[in-house]
């Protein structure tokens, strides 16, 4: 039986995952803030440690998956925790866990990123200086010039700061025979997403967007392509990244893939 490690597994996507890889026949170590087999906070960096070592401790003799799933909103009025959570949280899981996963059975990761990362480049990420001296301080004054919207600025910038990290890591992975991918939902009935819906900045724009496909996305539906991903017949899938959003990056941008 794998096991898989599924974070932010108590809600929304991550919980869905846990769900449908438990069903594929995972046996499944959650990570979240509670309710979840390891407590952490993955906003702070003794808390990304003490997951990662309450992993190893659990899982010896090596790690069969990974899924980094645990995010804020847009909406969170804190750009630091945005980019701690949503960037450093995933990453901090992906490097500390990749020697285990060498040692797995197949092994595979999947980072659950957003199509926000294609609403900005890596040369205008605000952030983009900071991952590559590995100091996060200015993060905050980085997205400052948005104003009000600098949530969705770090949002934006920690999910475009994700995928490349997922992209970036894919010679070595590959070499070491782990698969590693990025999925890019859309808009997903969620917890996260209703408090969106009713933040006063971006409520209006969120219930207003509709994707050609005419609804939001469950979250199963995205839980079901992470199992896929991290199965057999996913075995030359590696470096990608995969947007399911109902259509909605096709109809903004036709011609960008
Ligand atoms: N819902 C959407 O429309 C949507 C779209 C694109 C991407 N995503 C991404 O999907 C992922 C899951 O989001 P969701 O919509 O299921 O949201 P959700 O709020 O239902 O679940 C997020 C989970 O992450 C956990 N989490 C948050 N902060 C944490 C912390 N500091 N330490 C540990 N765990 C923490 C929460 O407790 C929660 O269980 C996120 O990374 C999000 O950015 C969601």
């Amino acid at each position: 039986m794998p096991t898989t490690v599924v974070t932010g597994s108590a809600s929304g996507i991550g919980a869905a995952t846990h769900a449908a890889l438990r069903e594929a026949g995972h046996e499944i170590v959650g990570v979240d803030l509670r309710d979840a087999d390891i407590a952490a906070d993955l906003s702070t960096a003794e808390g990304r440690q003490h997951a990662v070592d309450a992993v190893l401790d659990r899982c010896s003799t090596g790690l069969d998956g990974l899924v980094t799933c645990a995010g804020l909103g847009p909406h969170v009025d804190d750009p630091g925790r945005i980019v701690a959570v949503n960037y450093l949280g995933a990453v901090a899981l992906l490097d500390g866990l990749f020697p285990a996963l060498r040692a797995g059975g197949a092994p595979a990761a999947v980072a659950v990123s957003s199509v926000a990362s294609t609403h900005l480049t890596w040369e205008t990420n605000p952030i983009a200086s900071a991952v590559e001296s590995g100091d996060f301080s200015g993060v905050a004054a980085a997205v400052e010039s948005a104003g009000e919207y600098r949530g969705q600025f770090a949002y934006a910038a920690a999910k475009n700061a994700l995928t490349v990290a997922v992209r970036r890591r894919a010679v070595e992975w590959g070499a070491a025979g782990v698969r590693l991918n990025a999925v890019a939902p859309g808009a997903v009935d969620t917890p996260l997403l209703r408090a969106g819906e009713d933040d006063p900045r971006y409520g209006e724009s969120i219930r207003g967007f509709t994707a050609p496909l005419g609804r939001r996305g469950r979250p199963h539906e995205i839980a079901s392509f992470i199992a896929y991903l991290l199965g057999p017949h996913a075995g030359f899938l590696h470096g990608a990244q995969f947007v399911i959003d109902g259509g909605a990056d096709a109809a903004l941008r036709p011609q960008a893939f």
